[in-house]
Order: structure tokens, then sequence, then C-alpha cells
């Protein structure tokens, strides 16, 4: 078997073979392999796509390309993804929550990709926080605290960094196997054996079309239960920041506010119907009702608050955070944008916020770029929200006067106004899980 004859194959749109599939997962995890080859399949499966088996195969041969967890943590570990947003804090709000409630969250995070953020890059904006430890201490973390949050260890999946690069540059991202696939195999390398997914759907998420993210999400679902992971997935609304600051230092601010009970709306609800999902997966509640009621109950007594405190100082950092924000970094320059005319806010370009974000330096725009913890901007408006001319509208945090023109300039370009009344955005699209979908409208 030659590496040509799998490109052929897929070219002419017939499906490989298990044993084809481990070929490329393999290749893929080898550095002596070609980039020419590994990209010629990658498109070839962009244009003809791979079934189900196929798509799981793949999953599980990236996965054992490098180490498998079967971590020991005194309970079910499990995990969450969101498939990345804007202002998507909700990993910082729910695994200290959910946490509080007894589970044990084994959470591999990412950095920020393109205009969406990272909760890695969040976590650095914690003084003295530390995302890279050994597996040892990360588990040891989980046993102790219930949580621990670190960046994704070059040991697992490195199949799937590989051809994430290769993607990036190849124009091969938005593939629903290849998506699939490089999500589901780093979920089970760390080993969750309960996954909860967070599909997004809208202007702010890399697949856009609400079909495109039932069709990802049910994907997903199904590679998870022929690996015996138990997996559900929300499809969630991302037509908007899902809370109101974007940044990272910002958006740790933010989730505090919602932990200490300052902050609602849609980031803690977002957050608690994936802590539904957690405390299920767990089997720390046996209703979704029952798993709410002891979330809020949590939320309600400072628990989580307590709980993100004591994760922050098992990772080095400096708990005072949780209790006065100022600790955290803080941009120099405060703009805020007005609106020019009164109106009703109908639809946001949640993708131009995030890069108006990432032109502050709160995003990479290119790889080597280093991130600046304190820039970002806060939305002060929601769709469907009513503005008075000369209203703030949104205030740009920043480093740089002339960033922060271009940013203020980038956000009202993202806004569009009508002179009559609009609904606010939709939260929750569906409920999927093996044999079961809920849509809701
Ligand atoms: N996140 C991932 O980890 N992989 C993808 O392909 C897309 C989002
Ligand atoms: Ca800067």
């Amino acid at each position: 078997m030659e590496f040509v004859d799998l490109i052929t194959r897929k070219k002419l749109g017939q499906p490989l073979t298990d044993e084809e599939i481990t070929l490329f997962a393999q290749a893929a995890a080898d550095p002596t392999s070609a980039d020419y080859q590994l990209s010629a399949l990658l498109m070839a499966i962009r244009l003809n796509g791979m079934d189900a088996r196929e798509t799981a195969a793949l999953t599980v041969a990236m996965a054992h390309t490098g180490h498998v967890l079967e971590p020991d943590v005194g309970g079910i570990p499990v995990d969450k993804h969101s498939t990345g947003g804007v202002g998507d804090t909700t990993t910082l709000v729910l695994v200290p929550l959910a946490a509080a409630c007894g589970a044990k969250v084994v959470k591999m995070s990412g950095r920020g990709l393109g205009h969406t953020g990272g909760t890695i890059d969040k976590m650095e904006a914690i003084p003295g926080m530390r995302v890279e430890l050994p597996e040892e201490e990360f588990l040891s973390i989980v046993r102790a605290v219930g949580c621990c949050v670190v960046s994704q260890s070059d040991q697992l999946a490195p199949a799937d960094k590989r051809l994430y690069a290769l993607r990036d540059v190849t124009s091969t991202v938005d593939s629903i196997p290849l998506i699939a696939s490089s999500i589901m195999s780093k979920k089970i390398a760390a080993g969750a054996k309960g996954i909860v997914l967070d599909v997004k759907t809208g202007t702010g998420a890399i697949m856009h079309t609400l079909e495109e993210c039932m069709q990802l999400a049910k994907m997903m679902v199904d590679i998870g239960d022929r690996a015996g992971r138990t997996v559900t997935a929300l499809v969630t609304g991302m037509q908007e920041p899902l809370g109101s600051h974007v940044g990272n230092a910002l958006e740790v601010k933010e989730a505090i506010d919602v932990l200490a009970g300052r902050t609602k709306g849609p980031l803690l609800e977002v957050s608690l119907l994936l802590g539904e999902q957690m405390l299920l997966a767990g089997r720390l509640a046996e209703t979704r009702e029952q798993a709410r009621l002891k979330l809020t109950d949590a939320l309600d007594t400072g628990k989580g608050l307590a709980k993100l405190a004591e994760m922050i100082q098992a990772q080095h950092g400096d708990p005072g955070v949780c209790q006065d924000v100022t600790l955290l970094p803080q941009a120099a320059v405060q703009l805020p944008v007005t609106a020019d005319q009164t109106a009703y806010l109908h639809a946001m370009d949640a993708q131009a916020i995030g890069r108006a974000a990432q032109l502050l330096g709160a995003g990479r725009l290119t790889k080597e770029d280093v991130i600046d913890p304190a820039v970002g901007l806060v939305m002060h408006v929601r769709i469907g929200d009513k503005a008075q001319k000369g209203d703030a509208i949104a205030t740009i945090h920043a480093n740089d006067h002339d960033k922060a023109r271009a940013a203020a300039d980038m956000v009202r370009g993202a806004l569009t106004w009508g002179n009559d009344p609009a609904p606010p955005a939709r939260l929750l699209y569906a409920r999927i899980q093996k044999d079961y979908t809920e849509v809701f409208s």
C-alpha cells in the first residue's frame, strides 16, 4: 500500500479502509512524511468527504499516534469542548461550578485560533498561572481539587497537530469529518469518559449554518459512541459574543463576576446548560433539573467561586483575583464607542468583533505573536437592545491609541441597526445524544 494510492482512491470518491486510514494517521505523526501528500489527501477528503466509519477510524487512529490516558481521578473523568467562539468563557464558569458539585474535570484546552479566543490564553492572564503541567501533577490536581485546566500536551494526538497546521494553510479547515476527528481524537486521548460538546452556530462560529453544525454534532456523538465514550452535544448560538467581555483578562473578570453572582445573562445560561450535561455524564445527578439545582446552589453559596480560587492556587496562580479583579492586567486606554442614532440592534457580525479584539492584541495574527492579556473590548448592547443616540454601546480596552480607534471602527461596522424592535438572539438550538436529537425552535 503506497500513500499515493490512498490519494487516488479518495480523489475518485471511494471510501478508505480502516487499514488505509491508520496509514494516513501514522504518516501525519511521522515528521519524515511529505507535507504535499498529506495535503493532497486532506483536500481530497475536504472535497469528497468521509463516512461515519471512516471518520471514527481516523479519530481513533489519530488518538493512538500518542499517549492515550486512562486517568484515575477518583470518579468518572469528564470534559467539555467548544468548537470556538467570541466572548465564549463558559469553561471558566462551568468547570469550577461542576467541580464544586463533585465532578472530576480533566480539561485540556487550546489557545486562540483566528478570531476565536482560547481558554489557555485567558488562564495565562491570571498572574503566576501555570498551564503547562506534567501529566502526573495535572491528574493529582484533578484528584485533589476536582478540576484542572491545562494546555494540550505534545504527547496527545500528535497527528492532529501536524494536520491542523496543514489544514490552516491549505483551505481544508472547514470539513466536517476533519473537524470532528480533530476534536474527538484529542478528547479520547485525554481520557474523558463523559464528553460534553458545545457546537457553536452563527456569525462568530467556524461552521456557520445550522445544518452543518447539526451534522458536525451528530458525527462527533457517533464517534464518541464507537470509542465507548458518552457524548452529549449542544448546538448553541454564536450570533453575538456570548459574554459581553472579549479579551483575555476581561473574560477572566467576567467569569469571576458570574461566579460571584454579579453578572447573569447568556454566558451563565449556556454554562448551566453545559454544566447540567457534565453532572449527568459524571453520574452526579439523575435528571437535568436535579443537575441545575446543584449548579445553582454552588453558584448561590459561592462554592463555584471558591473552587476557581482553589484551582488557580493549585496551578500556581494568584487566587486573590477571585476577590479583587483589579489584580488582573488592565489596559491603559479605555475608549467608549457611542451610538450615532437611536435604534434597535438587529444583528452583529461576531467574527468582526473577534477580529477587533485580535487587532488590539488579544489574539495572534501570526503563530509567533505574543498576546497582550489586558486588551479587548466590552459590548454594552446585545441583539434586540435599543440604544439612544450618544449612548456608549461598547468600550475598547487598548494599549495603543491608533489600534483603539481602528477597533472602534470595526465594532461600529459589525453592528446592524433598525427602526423596528428585534428579538434577542437564540441560545439553544439542539441537544444531541446517541439515538436522540431534540431540536428547539
Ligand atoms: N478545533 C479543533 O480542535 N479542531 C478543528 O478542526 C476545529 C476546531
Ligand atoms: Ca498592544
